[in-house]
């Protein structure tokens, strides 16, 4: 018997997991001290009364001979693909009901989807980035390349005659950085990707902080797009999944490779590999895109981007360089000493509070340090308070 030796290439132990030990650690040594969280992008604001309502009377539909589900869909129900081509359509895109595919997360679908691809395809990231899209690679034994996300070019990358790659992630608004391409950018990444028969898998967890109107939500809203991008959606940030675990994946009818409809061959492997999300969960994510369940779920944006606003004050006041925070619930500040993990440390031990370093989103990320915008508002505010105090 052989193990994926693949594995092994891998870090010990997957970011977040590595600093949740670390904080673990500290608070089993000081368990006089409570330290504040604003590492993983977690969300702290309850599911919204639309979701909550929508699950329980789906429960009480389970519990009735005649409004019981089994398996569902394999695809999802119709009632969400049909909300979620409303969702699009209020970007200008037009999706079929086939094309859309019901999940349990965009975590799940961003390593899943490389099921449909060859191993020996050149796969680019960018540099810093969300670690799931690296390491899924190397665990099938991938060649990851990088494209650079500086401070020089706005932590956006844009392809360039040097750029050979098969398949290209891009997430906007960004993990970690919170840049966010306008439309010329992604049609830059849409004209080399259809120039070059490559795939663009497009994480788009975090589109509902866009809000202003010249950026777009959605890959989709480039043209081109149907025919080389495949796109990633998530209900954890945008309204509180992370527990209850809904997302979905867009594979245009349009795209192919080699001659084959990528849907197909994604369908295949969803309805071999994958039982679907239950029925009172995609009931509850319906509900959060019907018109009361947006406006609830946009007062949890707004507090959110009250706790960016209350980070990016702070982080004036003490004259440390950031971005994000704007369009995206993620700040990303330069260290204003020593590297990331040592000052993932200083920060935990001199003032309690645990970020997530720089480095951890790869070679670029070092000396940088992302905090999340999803904790409580009391929270963030001290926080900030212990941040300026110790540093
Ligand atoms: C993050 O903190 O980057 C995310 O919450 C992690 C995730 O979505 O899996």
């Amino acid at each position: 018997m052989n193990i994926n030796r693949h594995y092994l290439d891998l870090q010990d132990s997957y970011l977040f997991a590595t600093v949740a030990e670390k904080i673990a650690a500290y608070e089993a040594q000081n368990p006089d001290q409570r330290v504040i969280r604003l590492g993983i992008g977690d969300v702290t604001r309850p599911l919204c009364r639309a979701a909550v309502e929508a699950m329980e009377q789906a429960v009480r539909e389970q519990g009735t001979a005649a409004g019981f589900h089994g398996y569902g869909p394999y695809q999802g129900y119709d009632f969400l693909q049909d909300a979620l081509r409303q969702h699009y359509a209020a970007f200008g895109v037009t999706l079929e009901r086939d094309e859309i595919f019901v999940s349990d997360g965009a975590k799940s679908d961003v390593g899943n989807i490389l099921d449909i691809f060859a191993a020996d395809n050149r796969v680019l990231v960018p540099d810093p980035v969300y670690p799931v899209y690296v390491d899924t690679n190397i665990m099938a034994g991938r060649r990851v390349f990088y494209a650079d996300a500086t401070a020089e070019n706005g932590f956006l990358p844009l392809p360039d005659e040097k750029t050979d790659a098969d398949i290209v992630y891009l997430c906007s608004p960004n993990n970690p950085t919170g840049a966010v391409y306008d439309r010329a950018g992604l049609k830059a990444w849409v004209d080399y990707a259809r120039a070059r028969d490559a795939v663009i898998l497009f994480d788009a967890a975090y589109e509902c902080f866009v809000t202003r109107p010249e950026l777009p939500h959605s890959i989709y809203e480039v043209e081109g797009a149907r025919e080389c991008a495949i796109e990633i959606g998530s209900f954890s940030k945008t309204a509180g999944f992370t527990g209850t675990r809904c997302g979905y994946t867009v594979v245009p009818l349009e795209l192919k490779r080699g001659g084959v409809r990528l849907r197909d061959l994604w369908l295949r492997r969803q309805s071999t590999k994958f039982n679907g999300v239950s029925y009172v969960v995609q009931r509850g994510a319906a509900a959060v895109l019907s018109g009361e369940g947006q406006r609830q779920i946009r007062a949890d944006h707004a507090y959110y981007m009250e706790n960016a606003a209350i980070m990016a004050d702070a982080l004036r006041e003490m004259g440390v360089w950031f971005v994000g925070g704007e369009q995206s619930p993620y700040v990303w500040f330069r260290c204003p000493e020593g590297d990331s993990w040592a000052f993932f440390d200083r920060l935990l031990t001199r003032a309690q509070v645990a970020g997530t370093p720089g480095a951890g989103f790869g070679r670029n990320g070092e000396g940088y340090f992302r905090l999340t915008a999803f904790g409580t508002h009391e929270d963030t505010q001290e926080a900030m308070r212990r941040f300026i105090k110790a540093l």
